[in-house]
């Protein structure tokens, strides 16, 4: 089966065109940097020729509210329509746990992006994940005043890019015409395990819980971030994770 994997330059779509292409499926990995581009529609056509099915895991060069607002949905709407055009059979796209649950402008964004698919016509499956462990230092980065980082006691669940290994599975599956949720295997305190990691990193910033700190600007409460009710979980915490980041793996 042809597939194209839109954003497939990028951390977990990188991965996810390696299982594809493991499993001995033809693969476009499209992104402005093979002439790939949601955004101005350059390419699309041509990566499509042949195709089926699109996943989804391009990412905003930009997280300001209106940029990354704009982005997924002219994005969207760009690779939805192409798609219909070319009479696709399911559209995968990795969304965020919670993202309908707090009030950043990031997940306002993301869930822009999961009402173009549902109303999209084609049949899809929203993959919803966990954050994912590379993304600590951006997070510690968007919290920190100086030394000091900021971070509410809520429960959080990160997930390794392993979450390229369901996105695959998840692709070649039939469509669920519905949402999946994938989380990593530790559910701990959201200030506890950044700092378990800026320590383990050598980061000196401290991290402090502050019940008031925000979430990239939105409130969140102990669930918001976490699975709610069944999902799939990675395999590989946050010191296997580390042990393999140090190791290059
Ligand atoms: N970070 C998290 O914790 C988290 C959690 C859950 C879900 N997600 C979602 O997971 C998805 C993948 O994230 P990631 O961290 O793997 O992304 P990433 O590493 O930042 O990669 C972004 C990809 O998007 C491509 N891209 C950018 N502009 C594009 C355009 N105009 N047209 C086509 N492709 C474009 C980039 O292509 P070039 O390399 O050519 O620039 C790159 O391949 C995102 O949708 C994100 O919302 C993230």
């Amino acid at each position: 089966m042809k597939i194209v994997v839109i954003g497939g330059t990028g951390l977990i779509g990188s991965k996810t065109v390696a299982i594809l292409l493991e499993e001995g499926h033809e693969v476009v990995a499209g992104s402005p940097k093979s002439g790939v581009n949601t955004i101005t529609g350059k390419g699309l056509k041509e990566a499509m020729a042949g195709a089926q099915e699109a996943i989804d895991l391009a990412n905003s060069p930009s997280f300001e509210d209106k940029a990354v607002l704009e982005f997924f949905e002219t994005s969207g709407r760009n690779l939805l329509a192409a798609e219909a055009a070319a009479g696709f059979r399911h559209h995968v796209a990795l969304s965020i746990v919670g993202t309908d649950r707090s009030d950043n402008g990031y997940f306002r964004a993301k869930v822009a992006q999961e009402k173009l698919i549902k109303i999209s016509g084609i049949p899809y499956t929203i993959i919803r994940a966990t954050q994912f462990m590379e993304f600590f230092g951006g997070i510690a980065d968007s919290s920190a005043d100086g030394n000091i980082v900021r971070l509410p006691p809520v429960l959080f669940q990160p997930i390794a890019a392993d979450v390229a290994a369901v996105v695959a599975e998840v692709a070649l599956a039939a469509p669920r015409n519905g949402i999946v949720e994938i989380a990593g295997p530790e559910r701990v305190p959201f200030n506890e395990i950044v700092a378990r990691y800026l320590k383990a990193v050598g980061d000196p910033r401290q991290v402090v819980r502050d019940p008031e700190a925000r979430y990239f600007g939105g409130r969140v409460e102990e669930r918001s971030l976490v699975p709610l009710g069944e999902a799939r979980l990675g395999r590989i915490g946050l010191d296997e994770w580390l042990r393999r980041s140090r190791a290059g793996a």
